[in-house]
């Protein structure tokens, strides 16, 4: 068999791990192994798949990003981009593709899986949003950075008696903000599944004032909305290929940072986390997982398991369609949100 890997939309910490594990499982088994640059625009362009060689997966488990490469270019909604999918996946002679990636990637899987190409996924995505697994590579890494920073954030708060506005990745859901927000000890967590106004935020930090906390840690993600804060986002303004308003360019939390001083007469001071959350080392649970979910996405591919994708349930690994993941976002529930505020 020749088996084709491909890695799409934003880089996560552990994408390599599970290309390792593919790739080797793989060669055990004698087949042959290429990788697709790029993301989707190495079956779109033509010479975007090549071989992979055990050289190159050497040494990578502990790499951060992704060796082959990514993008968000998405063939979806061009008729003639997805023939040349087609046409591309057939010339370079590949069996199968295992395809890695949040929604946006995995929903063009199940557009070529609903066409009869032999696709599997695996689910990746630092904001650890897929509908029907508990975990998607990348967000323990994403978690451990977020934590380390509110860590350092809050004896330079301390020290200065600050406010100290953290924004983190999320677009459409507040994983990322929860869980690094629980670890790190954030004194208000602000997430998109609950809205919160301006109004609120500065009558907490009032009253931890009042009791004699002199600084707060809050931890915003870049999609929440805030009112009296962010607008509706501009029709006109920046978007990528699958039609996301970029929100690095959004700064919610420089706007939050801004009106909680005028509006509290506190100090305050933001950080933004931004891609630092994204790169650099995976940690050891996203290296095995990784690998786990890697190796599962093999075994489904020798299975002809096409049109499905490994994904978490409880301890173990579990097996579900494509269609199933990329329906609807896997949203924090109200219960843990609930938890961070017990300590705000
Ligand atoms: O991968 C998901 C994500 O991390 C979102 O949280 C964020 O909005 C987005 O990627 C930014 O990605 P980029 O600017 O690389 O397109």
């Amino acid at each position: 068999m020749r088996i084709g890997i491909l890695t799409g939309g934003g880089d996560a910490p552990g994408l390599n791990a599970a290309i390792r594990a593919v790739a080797r499982r793989a060669w055990v088994d004698g087949h042959e192994v290429m990788g697709v640059h790029n993301g989707w625009a190495g079956l779109v362009e033509p010479g975007g798949v090549q071989p992979l060689d055990a050289h190159q997966v050497s040494g990578v488990l502990a790499v951060g990003g992704t060796m082959l490469g990514t993008s968000r270019v998405n063939p979806v909604s061009d008729p003639a981009a997805m023939a040349a999918v087609q046409r591309h996946f057939q010339e370079a002679g590949l069996d199968a593709l295992v395809a890695m990636g949040g929604d946006d990637t995995l929903s063009v899987a199940k557009a070529l899986a609903d066409r009869d190409l032999a696709v599997v996924g695996v689910p990746k995505t630092m904001d650890n949003d897929l509908h029907g697994t508990e975990y998607c590579i990348g967000f323990d890494s994403a978690v451990a950075i977020v934590t380390e920073a509110l860590d350092r954030l809050h004896t330079t708060a301390a020290a200065h008696h600050r406010v100290m506005v953290v924004e983190v990745m999320g677009r459409d859901t507040g994983w990322v903000a929860m869980m690094g927000g629980l670890a790190g000890g954030a004194d208000m967590i602000v997430i998109p599944e609950f809205p919160m106004g301006l109004d609120a935020i500065v009558a907490h930090l009032r009253r931890r004032r009042e009791r004699g906390r002199d600084f707060s840690i809050v931890v915003v993600a870049e999609g929440a909305s805030v009112a009296g804060v962010t607008g509706e986002p501009a029709a006109d303004g920046p978007r990528d290929a699958f039609g996301h308003i970029l929100l690095s360019r959004r700064g919610v939390g420089p706007q939050l940072a801004d009106r909680i001083e005028v509006e509290t007469g506190f100090e305050t001071r933001v950080t933004v986390l931004g891609y630092t959350q994204r790169g650099g080392a995976p940690t050891a649970y996203d290296r095995i997982w990784a690998t786990r979910v890697g190796a599962a996405a093999y075994d489904l591919v020798v299975d002809s398991g096409f049109g499905l994708i490994p994904v978490k349930r409880g301890d173990g690994v579990a097996v579900t369609e494509l269609a199933t993941v990329v329906q609807e976002q896997r949203r924090v529930p109200e219960e843990l949100y609930r938890l961070g505020q017990v300590f705000y």
